[in-house]
């Protein structure tokens, strides 16, 4: 955690994991400016957290809205290739973003990549997570590396989506055996890890509970007393069957790279958990508004501020 009078760079103060990462910031007296292409969403911070685009296109601007500060806090990457925003040109924006924070002297970055990150990765999303890692290493900047699984907490995608399936359809379908693992890790505590770490290291960031998939689609349905009846289906047959529903909402459900990390056990760690927050009694204490509405990555990103 920086010093009471340094300042704090956070990417995406008003999106998922960034807004946690600054509200503990700023709760130790910390200043914080933020990077972001939605300066229009609902600022929860009062305006006290001074906004800058990202400026991936202009180096010198990026730099100077990096001047000053400590610590870059960085969440920035894209889930799936979208429009113009593919991973490549996300691996590049990310290297503009290191270099401008090298150049502005930055003292340290804390990144947020993913488990089990890897450079041979047949899925794109973890490959270019593995490349940013050693890039990251090889830097000037001092580094924790944070890699967590699927983060839950009140405006998440997946499990929020999970659960409103199970809320309005009559059939759920798991893709495959339904037996690969996922070890989700709360918001928050990614948020604390994020600030305690003053040391270079790379760690999981992992919650304490570990599940079949299956075993979590049928405790997100206990939990909200759906009726859904849970079946299987292959890969192919669920993918299809979101891309249906997804024309539907207007969104991209789940795409086939997320799904194949998730099957191959990519979402799982080796180490010891470091979140403390189980999934069941964040379930237990959130069922009566978890998947009320659904969440949609793109209406986030592309259409009215949410
Ligand atoms: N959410 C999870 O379950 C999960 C699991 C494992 C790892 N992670 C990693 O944790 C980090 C934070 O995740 P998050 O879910 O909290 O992310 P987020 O808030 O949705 O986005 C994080 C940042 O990336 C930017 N961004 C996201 N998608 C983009 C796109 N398509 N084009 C341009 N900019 C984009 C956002 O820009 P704006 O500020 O303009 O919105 C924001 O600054 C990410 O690096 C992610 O890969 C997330």
């Amino acid at each position: 955690m920086p010093a009471h009078n340094e300042i704090s760079v956070v990417t995406g103060a008003f999106g998922f994991t960034g807004k946690y990462i600054v509200r503990r910031l700023l709760s130790r007296g910390n200043s914080v400016r933020t990077l972001t292409d939605h300066p229009e969403r609902l600022d929860p911070f009062g305006g006290t957290v001074e906004v800058s685009p990202f400026n991936f296109a202009d180096r010198s601007a990026l730099v100077r809205s990096l001047r000053g500060a400590s610590t870059l806090y960085n969440t920035y990457w894209v889930r799936f290739p979208y429009r113009q925003v593919t991973y490549e040109e996300a691996l590049a924006n990310t290297r503009v973003l290191l270099g401008a924070a090298e150049d502005a002297g930055l003292r340290r970055i804390v990144h947020l990549s993913i488990t089990n990150p890897s450079e041979e990765s047949p899925h794109a999303y973890f490959r270019g997570k593995a490349i940013v890692e050693r890039e990251i290493r090889a830097s000037r900047l001092s580094h924790a590396i944070l890699r967590p699984t699927v983060i839950f907490g009140t405006e998440d995608i997946l499990i929020n989506n999970i659960a409103w399936f199970l809320r309005r359809f009559p059939l759920f379908f798991v893709p495959g055996s339904g037996d690969y693992r996922l070890q989700p890790v709360f918001v928050e505590d990614v948020a604390v890890e994020a600030g305690e770490r003053e040391d270079n290291t790379t760690i999981d960031a992992v919650g304490p509970e570990t599940f079949t998939f299956e075993a979590l689609v049928r405790r997100v349905a206990e939990q909200l007393g759906s009726r859904a009846k849970i079946i299987h289906a292959t890969p192919r047959l669920a993918l299809t069957l979101s891309d249906i529903v997804g024309r539907m909402v207007r969104d991209v459900i789940l795409t086939r790279d997320e799904l194949e990390g998730l099957m191959a056990n990519l979402l799982v760690s080796e180490s010891e958990p470091t979140g403390r927050t189980s999934f069941s009694s964040w379930l237990e204490a959130n069922s009566a508004t978890v998947g009320k509405r659904y969440a949609s990555e793109l209406a986030r990103r592309y259409r009215a501020a949410k």
